[in-house]
Formats: structure tokens, C-alpha cells, sequence
């Protein structure tokens, strides 16, 4: 993969323009000299200078990253542009550049497909990012529509009496309102339900992000949360004419667990908290959402990991909820220490830290999805944001990014209202005929 802009003045400034828009500028500062975060214009490559490395690094594809992953979204035509605009800001060595200085063959055609219409757009706030979709499974209207009624159909568990909505339900943020949800067993989840509001967005999925993309949690949901064996699944939905054909036309065959969870996955990607107040605020505006944002990003620095437009960095952080705990929740750390002992190798030191972090939710759709945190302690969004403004809950591992800064009760209820307008008007979700 190379740069198909490179050496392009006019992509350097027009990526220029994206790394303060995106707030790369914040960590990296406008002329990459680094300041609060790394340096990017000498030598030293984290993981190589390659254009498709830094890429990957930029897509939030290069595992264990610590760049945050909030830029998953990006279009291609804007990855590169920005890159372009990184490359020109190089000081090191010239002897040592290693990439293309001129665009690359083919590059023209790259460009062309830049501007194809797209086969899916999320909502208005989330309208110029592109959904991540793994290259065996393109969403298409007919595949989401196949996807949507799978999702709420109870044939996908083993007493028939559970679809996805059982914990998912739309009016309710796709959670279910409750701390914890039952599983098929009767047996109490130990985590809380999270929203399906931009899962499509996370490389990885679950509060500690064990399963690694959509396509592979499904299957997985299907069996730990509602019992169901995925083969006998497919073969159920085989005897269903409308299923068997549906398949055969989207995804090229009958059903078979691999197809469902293709299906599954491609209506999961178009679940979205947009349009909302928020999205809608006119240029300019001054009002308590507007000072709100401001509050947010500027004074309690709550962007540090609540990166906009998700409102989420897709990382793992420690905030000292559930540290409280009797026998309190491992989170990511337990997940890095189980790869490392499947991989036979040691845990690696910085897994430490993660003892008792969880991914950070995305912000969008708030009002709709109580109660919060991965335990579901906090009844409500303000009760939630409290202890966020706090600085989280003291613990040996509390992330040192969350720290409580002074507020006056005027940007507090800013910050609430910028909070509440991340909500989009609530409707009744119309479900879909299942066959
Ligand atoms: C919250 C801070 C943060 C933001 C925002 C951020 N980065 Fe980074 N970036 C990092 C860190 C940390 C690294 C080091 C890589 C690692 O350890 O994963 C990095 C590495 C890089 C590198 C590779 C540098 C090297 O020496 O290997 C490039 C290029 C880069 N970032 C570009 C960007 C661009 C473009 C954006 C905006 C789209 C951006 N960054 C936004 C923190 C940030
Ligand atoms: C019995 C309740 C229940 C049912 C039924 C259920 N889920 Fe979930 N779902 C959960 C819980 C609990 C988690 C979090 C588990 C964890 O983090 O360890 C979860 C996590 C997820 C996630 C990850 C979200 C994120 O932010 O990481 C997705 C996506 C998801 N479920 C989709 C589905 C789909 C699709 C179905 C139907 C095939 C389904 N779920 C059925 C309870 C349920
Ligand atoms: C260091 C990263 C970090 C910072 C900074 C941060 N958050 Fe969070 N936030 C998280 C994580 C991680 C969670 C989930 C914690 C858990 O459930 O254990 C979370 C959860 C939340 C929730 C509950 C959402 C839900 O769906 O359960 C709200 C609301 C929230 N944060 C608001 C804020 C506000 C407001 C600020 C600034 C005052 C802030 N956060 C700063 C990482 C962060």
C-alpha cells in the first residue's frame, strides 16, 4: 500500500486542515514537534516509517497500539492526505527516507475510487466516517435488512424464547435497562450490557475487548447468552425458504453459522446515535450545549479518551469503578495475561496497568441507556458524569489521564446539557417481519 497522494501540495494542505480538525495536532502539536505527545518528524519510528504501517497505525489496526484508535473511521482519502501532510514535516536525515516522493503508479485510479458513492453513510455526525468492514463482507441494503430481521428472531437461541433484543432492545439504547442481564441459563451476566450505538466502530469488542471484530463475537454471543448452537442454528434456518434464499443471494450459499454472524455483523454496523442536538448545532452557537462541548474538551479534558465524533478512543482505561469490589472485575488485564499464557509467553509489564480498565463507551445515546459503567452502578447519566468529574474512583491503577478539575456550577450544568444533547430524539423502533 502506498501513498497515492504523495509529494501533492495541495494534499498537504488539505491534511494539514485534518490534523487540527481531528485533533492530531493536540498530541503530536501543529508541526509535529510533538509537545504533550511523541514527535513525528525525526527519526524514530515506533513501528516503521512504511506507508502502510503508519496507515494501519492511523486505522487503529496495529494491536496494542497506544496512538488511540478514535481515527478507525477515517476515510482512506483522508489517512493519506494526513500522511501526506506528516511526511512533509519530516526534519531527520534525508539519506534515510524510505518512501515515495512522487505518487506511485496507479495512484489515479486510487483517487477515482476515493470518490465512489458509498454503500452505506451512518447519520448525520458520523456521516463522513467510514464504517470498518472486513474486505469478505461489504454491506449492502438487501444483507443489513437480512441482518435486522436475524437479529430479532428467536430461532438464534436454544429454547427459542431469546433473540438479541432480549438484552439489545432500540428504545433502550440497545441495552436493557437493567445492572446485569440474565443469561439463557438464568445465570447472571457479571458485566453489564453495553449499547450496540457505533459497535461497529471497535476493533475490539466487550468491555475488556477480548473478541476481536463483530464477526467473530457473534457466534460467541450465540452460545454464552443464549445457548444456541450455531450449527444447528444454520440448519434450522435452512428449512426457512425466505432464510435459504435470502443467504443464497447476500451471502452467496445457505445459512451456516459463518454466514449468520456476516449477516448479524452488517446490521450491527448500521446501529447509530446520530442526528442528534448536538449534530445539529448551528455554526457559531453560543448556548449551553456549545459551552458545554467546550467545558468538555477544554476545562475537564474528558476528550482525552472520549475522542469525538464517537466519543470514545476504543482504549482501556482504569477508572476505579468496581476497584470497590469484593473480588473486583481483572478487566483488560485478564484478557492481555490469558493471550500472553495461550501464546506461552510472559505478560507483558505494562499489563499491570490495565488491572481493572474497560473500554471506554461511546458517549452517544446516553439518555437512552441507563444505568452506566460496566457494572451498572450509576442510575443516572449525571450521577455517572459525577464520578468521571471526580476523577473516577481511587484505586492503585486509576489511569493518570482522568483527574478531577475545578468546575464552577455553571459549566457544570453546561457540561450535563453538551451530555443530554448527545441523545437523539427517541422513536419506536419498527421491527422487522420475521419469516
Ligand atoms: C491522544 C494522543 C494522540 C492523538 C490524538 C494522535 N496521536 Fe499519533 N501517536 C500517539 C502516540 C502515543 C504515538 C506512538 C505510537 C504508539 O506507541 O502506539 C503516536 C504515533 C503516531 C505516528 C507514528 C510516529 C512514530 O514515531 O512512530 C504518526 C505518523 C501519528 N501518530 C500520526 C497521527 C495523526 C495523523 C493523528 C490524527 C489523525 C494522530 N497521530 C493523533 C498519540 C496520539
Ligand atoms: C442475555 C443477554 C444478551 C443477549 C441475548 C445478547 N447479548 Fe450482546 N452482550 C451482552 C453482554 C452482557 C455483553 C457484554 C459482555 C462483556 O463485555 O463481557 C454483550 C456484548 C455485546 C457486544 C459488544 C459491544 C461492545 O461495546 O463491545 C455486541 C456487539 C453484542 N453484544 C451484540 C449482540 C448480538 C448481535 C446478539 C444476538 C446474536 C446479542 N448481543 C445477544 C448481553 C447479551
Ligand atoms: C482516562 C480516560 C477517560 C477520561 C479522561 C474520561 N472518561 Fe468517561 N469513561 C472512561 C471509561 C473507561 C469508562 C467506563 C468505565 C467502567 O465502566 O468501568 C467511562 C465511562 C463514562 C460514562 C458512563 C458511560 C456508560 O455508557 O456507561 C460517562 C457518562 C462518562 N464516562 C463521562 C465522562 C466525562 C464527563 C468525563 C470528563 C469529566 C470523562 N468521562 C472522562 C474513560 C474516561
Amino acid at each position: 500500500m502506498l501513498n497515492p497522494f504523495a509529494g501533492d501540495p495541495e494534499a498537504v494542505k488539505q491534511g494539514r486542515k485534518l490534523f487540527q480538525s481531528n485533533g492530531c495536532s493536540g498530541c503530536h502539536g501543529l508541526m509535529g514537534g510533538g509537545g504533550m505527545g511523541k514527535p513525528i518528524l525525526d527519526d524514530e519510528w515506533v513501528y516503521g516509517s512504511d506507508d502502510e504501517t503508519l496507515f494501519r497505525l492511523i486505522k487503529g489496526q496495529i494491536p496494542g497500539q497506544a496512538m488511540p484508535r478514535t481515527f478507525v473511521g477515517l476515510p482512506a482519502e483522508q489517512v493519506w492526505k494526513l500522511l501526506t501532510y506528516v511526511r512533509s514535516l519530516y526534519k531527520g536525515d534525508p539519506s534515510l527516507i524510505n518512501w515515495p516522493l512522487t505518487p506511485p503508479e496507479g495512484s489515479a485510479a486510487m483517487i477515482a475510487d476515493f470518490s465512489k458513492p458509498r454503500a452505506y453513510t451512518p447519520p448525520k455526525g458520523l456521516h463522513d466516517q467510514e464504517v470498518p468492514t472486513p474486505s469478505d463482507n461489504p454491506i449492502t441494503p438487501s444483507k443489513i435488512k437480512l441482518g435486522e430481521q436475524l437479529f430479532f428472531d428467536k430461532r438464534l437461541s436454544k429454547a427459542k424464547n431469546m433473540s438479541c433484543e432480549s438484552c439489545h432492545v432500540p428504545e433502550k439504547g440497545w441495552t436493557d435497562g437493567l445492572a446485569f442481564s440474565k443469561k439463557f441459563d438464568g445465570s447472571l451476566n457479571p458485566r453489564h450490557t453495553p449499547t450496540l450505538f457505533g459497535a461497529g466502530f471497535l476493533p475490539e469488542l466487550y468491555w475488556d475487548g477480548r473478541a476481536q471484530g463483530l464477526e467473530a463475537l457473534i457466534p460467541d454471543v450465540m452460545k454464552s447468552q443464549m445457548g444456541a448452537d450455531p450449527e444447528e442454528v444454520a440448519r434450522e434456518l435452512n428449512a426457512v425458504p425466505a432464510y435459504k434464499s435470502a443467504f443464497e443471494a447476500e451471502l452467496g450459499g445457505p445459512p451456516t453459522p459463518d454466514r449468520i454472524a456476516k449477516a448479524v455483523a452488517t446490521f450491527v454496523r448500521t446501529i447509530h446515535a446520530g442526528d442528534t442536538p448536538f449534530d445539529n448545532l448551528p455554526e457559531g452557537a453560543e448556548d449551553d450545549v456549545a459551552q458545554g462541548f467546550k467545558v468538555f474538551s477544554e476545562v475537564t479534558h474528558c476528550t482525552l479518551c472520549h475522542l469525538p465524533p464517537l466519543f470514545s478512543d476504543t482504549l482501556f482505561h482504569n477508572m476505579g469503578v468496581g476497584s470497590d469490589r469484593e473480588n473486583p472485575d481483572p478487566g483488560r488485564f485478564k484478557f492481555v495475561a490469558d493471550t500472553a499464557l495461550a501464546a506461552h509467553t510472559r505478560i507483558p509489564p505494562e499489563a499491570e496497568a490495565l488491572t481493572g480498565a474497560f473500554k471506554t463507551p461511546s458517549l452517544r445515546g446516553l439518555l437512552l441507556r441507563a444505568p452506566y459503567f460496566h457494572d451498572g452502578r450509576a442510575k443516572t447519566y449525571d450521577e455517572a458524569a459525577g464520578i468521571m468529574m471526580k476523577g473516577g474512583i481511587p484505586n492503585p491503577h486509576l489511569d493518570e489521564k482522568l483527574q478531577e478539575w475545578p468546575v464552577t456550577p455553571e459549566q457544570r450544568t453546561q457540561l450535563l446539557a453538551f451530555l443530554r444533547s448527545l441523545t437523539p430524539e427517541s422513536k419506536p423502533y419498527p421491527r422487522p417481519e420475521v419469516p
